[in-house]
């Protein structure tokens, strides 16, 4: 059987980017998975002018998958405006990566519902959310 995961997800798999809590995070997420039962926890640091994410951080109770995104897009949210990163989905993630066997798709998908509750969260708490925000997807 061929092994299954890029260089790129092993080495955010072993060194995962931005792991830990923020203390009184901006915004904080947790997202459980109804595919596997796993749990991914985000919170932000934002900067309240600009709504820049200028600080990040996973806990991951999931897989080796649901790690290695998690990890990426931490680095890929960092220095983005909270629109721009909601804009991450799990397919850039997955290609940033160099990929994910399909059956882990469900993995990625966890990590960035991670990353949008923590900024629906920072939202909620900043009277940010629209009305078509909310109705919409
Ligand atoms: Fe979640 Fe395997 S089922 S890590
Ligand atoms: Fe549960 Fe990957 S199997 S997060």
């Amino acid at each position: 059987m061929k092994f299954p995961y890029s260089e790129k997800v092993l080495d955010h798999f072993k060194n995962p980017r931005n792991v830990g809590k923020i203390e009184n995070p901006d915004g904080k997420g947790l997202e459980g998975s109804p595919a596997c039962g796993d749990m991914v926890a985000v919170y932000l640091n934002v900067n309240p002018e600009t709504l820049v994410i200028e600080d990040i951080k996973f806990e991951s109770y999931g897989c080796a998958s649901n790690i290695a995104t998690a990890s990426i897009i931490t680095e890929m949210a960092k220095g983005k405006t909270l629109e721009e990163a909601k804009n991450i989905s799990w397919k850039q993630a997955t290609e940033e990566l160099g990929g994910l066997p399909t059956v882990k798709a469900h993995c990625s998908v966890l990590a960035v519902e991670g990353l949008r509750a923590a900024i629906r969260d920072y939202e909620e708490k900043h009277g940010l959310v629209s009305e078509k925000e909310t109705t919409t997807e």
